[in-house]
């Protein structure tokens, strides 16, 4: 099957060569981009007047269970319309989209102490906010969201604490979550726009602290890292998320991979580029034929084990920005042609929702050793799906 996805795609390139085109859009990015349309607006009628945001959708389920905006994917929804608005100009969708937006305005009260996640809450929301209307009020209130983040860095150690509930709960005193290297990105576009410019230094230590611990050898990571925070050392790594302490948990190595690239592009230092490769090459080296990976890739379940669409969501998307970066041609090829392949799977009968539920995505699995959302629909592979596909459609700008 992968075999015959990269045959598809080189035997249409191939073709459009020859008549005179000189890339080609295999997977069909406007179609898809429209179908995200439309799917948007079932879930904005399903949501309407519950004051509430959608989360996820168990496989049977055909709604959305919805949550409030404390919830750490609370970004990803106001994030979804901003593309969506990015892509079509509905007015009507922007007007959602900053309703949203507007409504995690209370993330910055001082009782709400947050965690990490203020980072994926901010920047997918108010990032995009931002991004796409310069609203000046939108840049304010993410500088306070950076700010508020910055509290999280721990000198000692050179790392941001993840999870300040877990301290307690599970004695681990400092704790570092792969998932936070994606908000290391608040801290740079802060550090860049008018924030305290020691953001921008937090946030090459916690990835140089994170690259020196958190992975082993083979370049496969650990969810969790623990560190002392007497002596700022790292005590060792575990996991929450995934299989077992030392499997390779499709969702941490995913964000490593997006992570890694976003600090090559702030940082511009070729140990990250070079880094951020190695652990690209072991995540494609191990994806099954179809390019979307299991949940975990060392449960030994696997073939029968469920598969994370999120994962290769978050990865498309990294590597469609990690290939214009690239030093080395060959390796960009090869990136964008995997990206291509991912974005391929996952508009396929098989991974779209389609008419099933009103999201884009089936098939994501959350958290199986907490035993929830596994083989569902999840708001954060669709927001990292209509990301790829808009990187993808600006990338390839004469499909427009
Ligand atoms: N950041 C939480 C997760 O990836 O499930």
């Amino acid at each position: 099957m992968k075999r015959l996805v990269s045959y598809i795609v080189i035997g249409v390139g191939v073709l459009l060569l020859l008549s005179g085109l000189k890339d080609t859009d295999a997977i069909g990015v406007k179609k898809q981009l429209s179908y995200c349309d439309i799917q948007v607006k079932k879930t904005l009628g399903k949501i309407k007047g519950s004051g509430l945001l959608p989360r996820c959708i168990d496989t049977n389920a055909t709604d959305w269970y919805k949550t409030d905006i404390y919830d750490w994917t609370s970004g990803f929804w106001p994030g979804i319309l901003w593309y969506d608005y990015e892509n079509t100009k509905d007015e009507k969708v922007k007007e959602e989209a900053i309703r949203y937006t507007e409504a995690l305005i209370p993330l910055l009260k001082p009782d709400h102490q947050g965690d990490h996640d203020l980072g994926f809450q901010f920047y997918c929301s108010f990032g995009n906010a931002y991004r796409l209307t310069g609203n000046e009020k939108y840049k304010q209130i993410l500088l306070k969201g950076a700010d508020k983040l910055s509290g999280f860095y721990n000198p000692k150690v050179g790392t941001m604490l993840s999870w300040p509930g877990m301290v307690a709960e599970m004695n681990w005193p400092h704790n570092t979550i792969m998932d936070n290297m994606m908000n290391l990105e608040l801290l740079f576009w802060a550090a860049k726009n008018g924030g305290n410019k020691k953001y921008y230094d937090m946030a090459v230590s916690h990835a140089k602290v994170t690259m020196e611990n958190q992975f082993r050898p083979d370049g496969s990571c650990y969810h969790v890292a623990i560190y002392d925070t007497i002596t700022g050392r790292f005590l060792k790594g575990v996991t929450n998320q995934g299989y077992d302490d030392n499997s390779m948990w499709a969702r941490g190595q995913a964000w490593a991979i997006y992570g890694y690239t976003l600090v090559y592009r702030e940082t511009g230092s070729k140990k990250y580029l070079r880094f951020v490769e190695k652990v690209t090459d072991l995540y494609l080296k191990r994806l099954p034929e179809d390019f979307i990976p299991y949940w975990d890739f060392d449960d030994p379940a696997i073939p029968n084990a469920p598969k994370d669409a999120s994962s290769a969501a978050i990865v498309a998307s990294g590597l469609l920005e990690l290939v214009q970066l690239e030093d080395n041609k060959q390796k960009a090829k090869q990136y964008k042609e995997a990206a291509i392949n991912m974005l391929y799977s996952l508009s396929s009968d098989k991974y779209q929702s389609r008419d099933k539920n009103p999201s884009f995505l089936l098939h994501s699995t959350g958290n199986l050793p907490g035993g929830y959302e596994i083989d569902a629909s999840i708001n954060y592979a669709d927001y990292y799906y209509i990301e790829a596909l808009t990187r993808y459609k600006k990338m390839e700008n004469k499909f427009n």
